[in-house]
């Protein structure tokens, strides 16, 4: 095999990985399949996705959209709020959402559309067109009219067997600081509950915890309604059994040293696995990964969450010779799990001038918010895992 018959990477970086190529998430697919169950018996839930950016929020999602279609028959909607800055436009991204969703069943599918057509201008053999300005008027409507709008559309779609609705809000960074949006999710949770004929929904949030938190601040009671669904970094079975999978897709087998590699510098972040492992696909050049072609692929990686996920500065500040063999001793002490260090630890054998430096460097990087201190003294805390990452390849190959 060589590069220009190489065929499509088996790797997803920043994109949610298909069903197939989706692994591990066994304890949290438990517990909302609970969740799912109560919801097919009639009982409302709220659920609040949580863990770290990039560690797979959006992935677990759509595989329990997935299989609440077709295992539970509901009706998923995703929706990805992303700039969405009111509760008008959170409605009005909703009914997108559910327009341009496919369900399991295609007969659904229509029904649904058919039941939004005054939002559809233009139906053609492939796709169609979003009438942007009629759901723009109708978005106050829509948004105080939440609810009864779900209703509706599950009672359009009752026939055909669904039994209920899994709503998911999505990239919620623009919407949660604003107050509106706690009292509106409080608001539909309660509206919900307390309607003699409640609407079997669950209701998915996928966010990190300050959001979550954010929330709370601007309206107390949000503590009570979520459970919380929190996830971890992936275990090394996980990770084997991903990267296993994904070279399977093209025939590729990897050697256990070069297994090794892969999981160490991935360290449980989906996000990572797949930067590393598309960059390792393109990097092989037969049907073997082996040592060397791990390397390889691991330093094109590195560059490339350098230039996506780093800051500038910081990307600049890194590249300094004075700080290369302060990243070296770093990494020898750091706790991967938070991650973070303890600065006595890291001075451990350092001469006078390399303390100085490494002083200006701790200094430099909580400037750029790279590390803020811990709880403990004298702990420092990275704030983001993709430029500790960085740090970490960068120091090491
Ligand atoms: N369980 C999984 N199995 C395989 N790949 C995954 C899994 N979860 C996430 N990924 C991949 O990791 C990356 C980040 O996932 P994403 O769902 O976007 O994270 P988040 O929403 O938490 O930021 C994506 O490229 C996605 O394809
Ligand atoms: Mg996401």
């Amino acid at each position: 095999m060589n590069s220009i018959t190489k065929g499509r990477s088996p790797f997803y970086p920043g994109q949610p990985v298909p069903p197939n190529l989706f692994v591990g998430r066994k304890t949290e697919i438990k517990r909302i399949i609970r969740a799912l169950d109560q919801v097919a018996l009639g009982k409302p839930q709220a659920i609040f996705l949580t863990g770290e950016y990039g560690i797979g929020k959006s992935s677990l999602a759509g595989f329990i959209k997935y299989y609440a279609e077709k295992e539970n028959h509901l009706l998923g909607i995703h929706v990805l709020l992303g700039d969405a800055e009111t509760t008008e436009e959170v409605a009005i991204k909703t009914v997108e959402a559910v327009i341009k969703s496919e369900a399991y069943k295609p007969t659904v599918t229509e029904k649904v559309r058919n039941s939004l057509d005054k939002y559809i201008s233009k139906q053609e053999f492939f796709g169609f067109k979003i009438n942007l300005e009629a759901l723009k008027t109708d978005g106050p409507n829509l948004s105080r009219g939440y609810l009864p709008f779900l209703r509706e559309i599950l009672e359009r779609v009752k026939g055909d067997g669904i039994k209920g609705i899994i709503l998911i809000l999505d990239e919620i960074n623009g919407i949660t600081g604003k107050p509106k949006f706690s009292h509106f999710i409080k608001g539909l949770v309660d509206e919900n509950a307390l309607s003699r004929n409640p609407l079997p929904l669950l209701l998915m949030l996928c966010g990190v915890e300050e959001r979550r938190r954010d929330m709370i601040q601007h309206h107390k009671p949000i503590e009570r309604i979520f459970d919380i669904v929190e996830i971890e970094p992936m275990d090394t079975t996980e990770m084997i059994d991903f990267f296993t999978k994904s070279f399977d897709e093209v025939s590729v087998r990897v050697e256990e040293s070069a297994m090794k590699e892969l999981c160490r510098f991935s360290a449980g972040l989906p996000k990572i696995m797949h930067i590393i492992g598309d960059a390792v696909f393109w990097v092989n050049k037969d049907d073997v990964v082996a040592g060397d072609d791990a390397i390889m692929g691991i330093r094109d990686a590195a560059e490339e969450v350098g230039k996506k996920f780093v800051d500038q500065q910081v990307y600049k500040a890194l590249r300094s010779k004075d700080y290369h063999s302060i990243l070296e001793k770093l990494w020898k002490v750091v706790d991967f799990d938070s991650p973070s260090f303890q600065k006595n630890t890291l001075e451990e054998g350092l001469s006078e001038t390399e303390k100085r430096k490494s002083n200006n460097f701790l200094q430099r990087m909580k400037e750029l918010n790279v590390l803020k201190s811990g709880d403990v003294r004298g702990e420092y805390v990275f704030t983001n895992r993709l430029t500790a990452f960085y740090m970490l390849l960068k120091s090491q190959i």
